[in-house]
Order: C-alpha cells, then structure tokens, then sequence
C-alpha cells in the first residue's frame, strides 16, 4: 500500500498533526478531503510553530498540498491562512496548492447561521466551532451551495446568489435576524473570486497523474470517527464523513488508492462541545489530565472535557474507519498515576453493551464499565525505543492493542517529531 490515511479515532484532537508532519515528509502529495478551518492542527519543526486550519500539512514542507471537493471552502478564512503562513516564510504558490473547482463555498451567512441556532438551541446546543461548516453542507446536500468554479463563472453568479438567499433570508427572517443583501454578498464574492482563482484546479486530474507517477498520497483527515456524521455521536457530531472511506469520495479517488488506514489515538479520552462521553472525568485525575495534556482546543481555545482511555469506543472507531493500525499519542500524559482504568464497555440501564449503540437516549444513558491496569512512575516522555519503556507502560499499550483489535503502528511520547517509535511504516506496510 503506497498510499496513507490518517483519520481520527476519537472525538478529534488526538495529535494528527505531528504524526500526519511526520508522514507528510515522506509523501509526495497531501491531501484533505473533509471538514474546513473548523479543524485545527498545530505543527511543530525546528523552533516554529504552524497552526493550520484549513491548508493541508504538507503545504509547510512544499508539498503538493490538495484541498478536496469533500471539504468546504471559506475563501476568506483559506487567504488569510495562506497570508499567516507566508508571514512565516512559507511559499504557498498556486504550485504547491491545489483547491477543487468543485468544493463548495462557506460564507458569511453560514458562520452567521450556524450561531443563530447554537443560541437558539440553549441548552441542547452541540457546540460546535461556529465556522459555518453544518450550515455550508447543508446547502452542499441541497443542492443551492456556490462552488468554487461558480467563482470563475461572474455570469451565472448573480442567479446562484439569487437562489440561496431565496433560501437564506427566509430562514433569517423567522429567526427574527437581518437579512442578507445580494449585491454586499455579490460584491464581496467577486471581490474574493481573482484571489482564490489561481489556486482553483480540477483535483481529480491532479490526482490521477501522481498515481501515475506513482506519487505517495497522504489523505489527512479532520476530527475524528466519533465526530462522523453516520458512525458518531450523532445529533452532537460535525456534518461530514470523517471515517476514512471519506478519503476517496471528497477528493475524487477511488477507493482502492486509499491505502493504509492509520488512526490516530490519544492514550485517554478528550472531547471539546457537547455530547455523551461515558468515560468523562469530573474530578481531580480529569483537571489532572486536561492540565498536562494541555487539552484547549486549537480553534476555539476552548478547554477539552478529559477522560480515561475508552476501548469500546476506538474499536467501534477501528470497525467503521478501517483502520489498519493506530498511531497512540500522549502516553507521557498518563506517567506518574498509581493506577490507570480503560472503558471496556457500557451499563446501560442495566444491560451490558460492547460498543456505544446508535440512539441518543441510550448513548446518554451509558456508564462505563472499567478494568484496572497498573501505573509507571517513570517518564515515558521523549522514548525512542520499547527499551526506554517502562514495562508497565508498554502492558498497557498491549492491553490497549487487544481490546480494541489492532496493533500500535507509532507510538508518539512528546510533540518533538523524533521521539516517535515506529512500529509498522504505514507507506510501506
Ligand atoms: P462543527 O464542525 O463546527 O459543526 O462542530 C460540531 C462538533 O464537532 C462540535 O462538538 C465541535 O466541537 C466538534 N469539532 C469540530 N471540529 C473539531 C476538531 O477539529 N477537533 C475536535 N472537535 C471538533
């Protein structure tokens, strides 16, 4: 398998970005293929720190960096990341990025939306990152959303504007908010249109020709299986396919190009927003691991919910992701406790599940079901090598691996891109 995904197996945050920095030295091409600028991933090289959002890791290290049709687009948000980015001295040419003509525009009104009826849920909001992102696929799904080839195409613009704000000031209106006007969007589109248009390429053919070439692809994926819209924690989830059959369809690549399969797993359990989390901690060890993690989140800022490590979940994660092997991350976080617990599975009115059923009532009904493991004293932090772990800590790596049916690809004990102890090459294997 000469091609890699790396996806999230968890509710997102789990280190992508240094294992997918790691791998994107080696590819040729990377790709993301979901989600927008409501991820967010933090690269560390040398002694500079990039935080992407929406731009695809590899752009840092001059890749071909692609932007997929399954991801959708704030062309503001993307032009000012690249301005950031060339900030700190990295070329981002219409060379080395690619955007799909065929990916569909977050606008103003989505953001806009997407705030509107956070606040208007109260209560039951989900908490999601207010970028636009549910509001954008909806219009994707319904058919009414602007692509980016709409950009280039200032004829047809005018009617397409139209048709969604036919749409949008209606929903506005009940809202009781301000209407949008269509020659301030319009402007403000063929404003942005000569600045993005450059970057704008048909990325399928983009990416048939590095299979030619027999280019090695890293697919990137944003949050994690959890957050799927299908297999997640559905109504609290984001709006895209995160799993990594997502890879092919939001880039236009067949599915047997995506190759490898490795998700990436913290050694506890974060979520940030609302939703169920049988393993969520309220008490000191959940302060303990937010404070050490550093668990704030990259777009938000804001503090992640912290937990125990929930095998149940990652290995429902592994099934409906296919994940051929996992990269664990953040092990260094759970050195120093006397003792460790793992979710093995769920109580749920008094009945015994293996796995997080569908339905919201059960899933906000589920009570962990724990095995104890032994703690190490020792600092995993920076180990290169099994040797330089304690035996504790790789039993229960071991545990881990058994519980949740897949092996340890990587194993990452600091955000330092060397002090990663590699398993299985997953361009290789
Ligand atoms: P949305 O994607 O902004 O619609 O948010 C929906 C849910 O996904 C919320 O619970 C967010 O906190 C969560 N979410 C979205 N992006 C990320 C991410 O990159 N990491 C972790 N959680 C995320």
């Amino acid at each position: 398998m000469a091609n890699v995904a790396v996806i999230g197996s968890q509710w997102g945050d789990e280190g992508k970005g240094k294992i997918v920095d790691w791998l994107s030295e080696r590819a040729d091409v990377v790709v993301r293929f979901q989600g927008g600028h409501n991820a967010g991933h933090t690269l560390v090289i040398g002694n500079k720190t990039y935080k992407l959002s929406l731009l695809p890791s590899g752009v840092v290290r001059g890749k071909l960096s692609v932007i997929g049709n399954g991801v959708v687009v704030d062309p503001w948000a993307l032009l000012k990341e690249i301005e950031i980015l060339r900030g700190q001295g990295v070329a981002v040419t219409p060379d080395v990025l690619a955007v799909a003509e065929n990916a569909a525009l977050i606008l103003p009104l989505h953001s806009k939306l997407d705030l509107l009826r956070e606040e208007a849920r109260g209560a039951g909001k989900i908490g999601t990152t207010g970028r636009g992102i549910g509001p954008a696929y909806e219009d994707k799904a319904a058919r009414r959303a602007i692509r980016l080839c709409d950009l280039l195409d200032p004829d047809a613009l005018d009617g397409k504007v139209q048709n969604l704000l036919q749409h949008h000031n209606a929903l506005l209106r009940g809202l009781g908010a301000e209407e949008v006007n269509a020659a301030e969007l319009l402007a403000q589109l063929r404003g942005v249109a000569p600045k993005v248009a450059p970057f704008v390429k048909t990325v399928w053919q983009l990416l048939d020709a590095a299979r030619k070439r027999s280019d090695r692809i890293l697919f990137e994926g944003a949050q994690g299986s959890m957050l799927d819209v299908d297999h997640g924690t559905y109504p609290f989830v984001t709006s895209s396919n995160t799993v990594a059959g997502q890879a092919a369809t939001g880039s236009g690549i067949g599915v047997g190009a995506v190759g490898y399969v490795l998700g990436i797993t913290k050694a506890y359990t974060t979520r940030v927003g609302s939703g169920p989390f049988p393993s969520e901690l309220h008490d000191q060890i959940g302060q303990t691991l937010g404070e050490r993690g550093h668990e704030f989140g990259t777009v938000t800022g804001r503090k992640r919910r912290c937990g125990w490590f929930d095998a149940a979940l990652v290995r429902q994660s592994a099934k409906v992701g296919g994940i051929n092997g996992i990269a664990l991350t953040k092990l260094d976080v759970l050195d120093g406790f006397e003792e460790l617990k793992i979710c093995i599975g769920y109580d749920i009115n008094g009945q015994h599940f293996d796995y997080l059923p569908s339905a919201a009532h059960l899933q906000a009904a589920a009570k962990p079901v724990y095995e104890t493991v032994e703690g190490w004293s020792e600092s995993t932090r920076g180990a290169r090598s099994w040797a330089q772990l304690p035996a504790t800590a790789i039993k229960y790596i071991r545990r881990i691996e058994e519980l949740i049916e897949v092996p340890v690809a990587l194993l990452s004990t600091s955000p330092e891109r060397d002090d990663t102890i590699l398993v299985t090459d997953p361009f290789t294997d």
